[in-house]
């Protein structure tokens, strides 16, 4: 079975409540259809309720029509409540009560909110709105986990070609949140992502930091910050099979890495991938999914201490689906 027929299959057996703040957008309103027919979630929808309606009238999609919570954001009886929330985690940051509840109504804020009050489990978004649009009320009211400082974004990456990862599977990090992370930050995004490929994923993690230099065959700053980062994962998390710096040849392929890194664990069979900036690893993602025809899925949001999950605006709706299950799947790991 694939990955994503076993998230789906276990969101199925404990089915969280998500909530998707777009809800006038018309794949997303498709995507809901499909996870309410699969059982795959319980779904929370925010917008005009009438507009909905009326669209899912017009596409036929009646599981939504029959299953789904509808909520609008201007006019639902939790909207003093939800703003007292929103006032009290922001009024240090010099956010009124007025402001709190102009706030609320915007669905962005309304989805996190709506988390942080236990009435939702977890948050897909994106098809519409911008990556920071996403992100920023989930930072600013859900926060990180405790003792994580930073959240980042991974993307699981399925390759054709099976000799790869785990039979295909790695996982790339940060390609979507932090644009230029420092060495301890880098270090922390690797810790992190070599924890969700353990916990979500079942994958045992050997992490390759990934650089234009392998093993100081080059001298540069930017190379230092790799090579530094590698250091401080380990000093952090001795258990960690990490090791860098690698250029991409040597952290993949086996003959490379036997010449440019010979003795390395992790060299020529790294299953994660850790890129020193956030255009390395936004760029990397897309050269893969669309060179190599490799199915992508994320970004997966890690270190937020609930689930909020950012899609592309050119994204399909089997991809809100997936990611979808993914957060469903993260809400039940957070239990
Ligand atoms: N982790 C945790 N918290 C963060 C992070 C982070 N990485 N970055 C910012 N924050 C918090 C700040 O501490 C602050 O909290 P506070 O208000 O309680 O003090 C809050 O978020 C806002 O911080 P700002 O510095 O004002 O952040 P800003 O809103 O300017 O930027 C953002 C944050 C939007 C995520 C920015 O880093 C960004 O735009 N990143 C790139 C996103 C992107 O475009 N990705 C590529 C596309 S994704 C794709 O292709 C699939």
């Amino acid at each position: 079975m694939d990955f994503i027929s076993r998230f789906k299959e276990r969101a199925r057996s404990n089915k969280k409540t998500i909530v998707l703040p777009e809800g006038l957008e018309l794949r997303t309103l498709k995507a809901a259809n499909i996870v309410l027919e699969e059982g795959i979630a319980n779904l929370s929808i925010i917008g005009n309720p009438a507009k909905i309606r009326e669209e899912a009238e017009k596409e036929n999609l009646f599981h939504l029509l029959e299953k789904a919570k509808i909520i609008d954001p201007t006019n639902h009886e939790k909207l003093e409540s939800y703003a007292k929330i929103v006032y009290d985690l922001r009024k240090h940051k010099g956010v009124t009560f007025d402001k709190a509840i102009e706030l609320v109504k915007n669905p962005l804020y309304l989805g996190v909110t709506m988390i942080k009050a236990g009435d939702a489990d977890g948050e897909v978004a994106g098809a519409q709105n911008t990556t920071g649009d996403v992100l920023r009320p989930g930072f600013q009211l859900i926060k990180t986990i405790p003792g994580v400082s930073i959240v980042s974004g991974i993307f699981i990456m399925v390759l054709k070609d099976k000799e790869f990862g785990d039979d295909g599977v790695m996982l790339f990090a940060d390609c979507a949140v932090n644009p230029d992370p420092d060495e301890h930050q880098l270090a922390e995004i690797a810790i992190a992502t070599a924890l969700t490929a353990k916990n979500l994923l079942g994958m045992k993690p050997r992490v390759g930091m990934l650089s234009f230099s392998t093993k100081g065959s080059a001298n540069h700053p930017h190379v230092d910050k790799v090579a530094n980062a590698t250091r401080i994962a380990h000093e952090l998390n001795p258990d960690l099979n990490i090791d860098g710096e690698l250029q991409l040849d040597a952290a993949i392929i086996p003959e490379v890495a036997a010449k440019k890194a010979p003795g390395s664990e992790i060299a020529g069979k790294a299953n994660v991938l850790i890129f020193p900036t956030l255009q390395a690893g936004n760029i990397a993602y897309k050269l893969v999914q669309r060179f190599a025809h490799a199915d992508a899925y994320g970004p997966v949001l890690q270190g937020l201490a609930a689930p909020i999950n950012d899609l592309s605006r050119g994204c399909f709706v089997h991809d809100i689906v997936n990611l979808i299950a993914i957060t469903a799947n993260q809400a039940i790991d957070k239990e």
